[in-house]
């Protein structure tokens, strides 16, 4: 069903925008649903299970999801991450808590999106699959085409992609096409690829990658036994994640999963802030940016899915703020050393975070889930140089105090003896 002007169009159209323009939503059927209940126990009753499809974090949810032949779904599982407590105290907060989405098997959160638009495009008989990335879509989309053995093309914005990503991309053999542009020429390009040349789209654009990505929310509600925190924390890119989120929210009130529904908060880099700029206006007006930021998933200036996040903001009466680099990597900084570990564009979370705090929009005494986007092993450059005390070559201003949190590593013989030694000292 298309969001702006509500035309609907059977599932098998393989379209990827309605006749207007507008953004298409894939229909749940939430009259003909089971209760609360009754979706609660089915979900919970395919824990002990080993079948692959209940395993997986996404096809556990396959009845709020995508319900598919058994056959045509590809997983390796997905999902099923871990949510790690945090100390809530320096904020303020009763409760934090990260959901680490790097914990995917290609180390981000794309993976559940994925998982869903190839099983529905191999169900469909693809011919190939296309997608434009800042880096994460791609390596994503590579490994799950490879497992469907389906070809796989990705646009990719040249020398702009963080090395663990294009490694993951070319490992997992998918032909990679780097542009001149940035992302969002690149998508620009694959959307009309996809319309004249039966090509199939697999960027957030594809409503199916936003049902897999739902799963987000449902995995974190059933983690906390059955409850959702007042704060929702995510990064803003494509906005695809807040999409999803806003989608998946709307749904679980109208099935009276939830009867409270959380508050998102969507984190953007001020250098690539379409979304926060057109907030502070309360949406009336939007106008695309060239995006520049450290956090290179993030940076992308005309996002697809606004209209949709429009609506996930409207619906859960979230915000939006925008976040420096230098905060983005004080965050990163901080998440790393407590090993939750993230690359940059995961960091906005707690950057904004502490943001809204200071802000006092985020109150005492509430709780906060910050959805951690990516893996650490993504973007090793940027990390080694963080945790060596190099941001300067990074060419981000404003970060002198990281400058001091020096790890480099020690040059040292190979004798036990003198080891020992220089251990005792770094002990003193
Ligand atoms: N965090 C990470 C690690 C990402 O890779 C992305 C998006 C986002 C946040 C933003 O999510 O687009 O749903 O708002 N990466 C895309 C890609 C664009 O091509 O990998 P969003």
């Amino acid at each position: 069903m298309c969001v702006t002007c509500g035309s609907t169009y059977p599932f098998e159209a393989r379209r990827l925008r309605c006749d207007c323009g507008g953004l298409l939503d894939v229909q749940i059927d939430v009259d003909g649903a089971p209760s609360p209940e009754a979706l609660a126990a089915t979900f919970e009753s395919r824990l002990p299970s080993r079948l692959p499809q209940d395993l997986s974090g996404v096809w556990r949810y396959r009845e709020l999801v995508l319900d598919l032949p058994a056959d045509d779904i590809v997983t390796f599982p997905e999902g099923r991450t871990n949510l790690y407590a945090l100390d809530p105290t320096p904020l303020g907060l009763s409760a934090l808590w990260a959901k680490h989405e790097g914990e995917n098997p290609t180390g981000s959160f794309k993976d559940r999106g994925m998982t869903v638009a190839v099983s529905w495009a191999r169900h469909q008989g693809a011919r190939a699959l296309i997608c434009a990335s800042t880096g994460n879509t791609s390596a994503s989309l590579a490994a799950y085409g490879a497992r469907a053995h389906l070809p796989v093309f990705v646009l990719i914005p040249e020398g702009k992609i963080a090395q663990g990503k294009l490694a993951q991309a070319l490992a997992y053999g998918a032909h990679t096409l780097q542009i001149d542009g940035n992302f969002d020429d690149a998508m620009h390009a694959v959307e009309q690829m996809a319309m004249h040349h039966n090509l199939t789209l697999v960027n957030s654009l594809n409503p199916f990658r936003l049902e897999g990505q739902k799963s987000i929310i449902l995995d974190s509600f059933f983690q906390l036994g059955q409850m959702l925190p007042d704060w929702i924390v995510v990064p803003g890119g494509n906005l695809g994640n807040t999409s999803a989120f806003g989608k998946a929210l709307i749904e679980m009130k109208a099935l009276s999963l939830i009867d409270r529904v959380p508050r998102l908060a969507v984190i953007q880099a001020e250098g690539a802030s379409p979304f926060a700029r057109a907030a502070q206006g309360n949406f009336q007006h939007f106008e695309p940016m060239q995006p520049e930021t450290i956090a290179t998933a993030i940076r992308i200036g005309n996002p697809v899915n606004y209209d949709k996040a429009v609506r996930a903001i409207r619906f859960t009466n979230g915000v939006v703020a925008s976040v420096t680099d230098a905060e983005i990597l004080q965050a990163k900084h901080d998440l790393d050393r407590q090993a939750i570990g993230c690359e940059p564009a995961s960091a906005a979370t707690l950057a904004g975070l502490r943001r809204l705090t200071r802000e006092h929009v985020v109150r005492p005494g509430e709780s906060v889930l910050l959805i951690i986007t990516g893996n650490l092993l993504k973007d090793p450059d940027t990390t080694i140089a963080l945790a060596t005390g190099q941001t300067a070559a990074l060419g981000v201003p404003g970060t002198p105090s990281l400058d001091t949190c020096t790890n480099q590593p020690r040059h040292v013989p190979s004798d036990p003896e003198t080891i020992a030694h220089i251990i005792e000292e770094e002990l003193q």
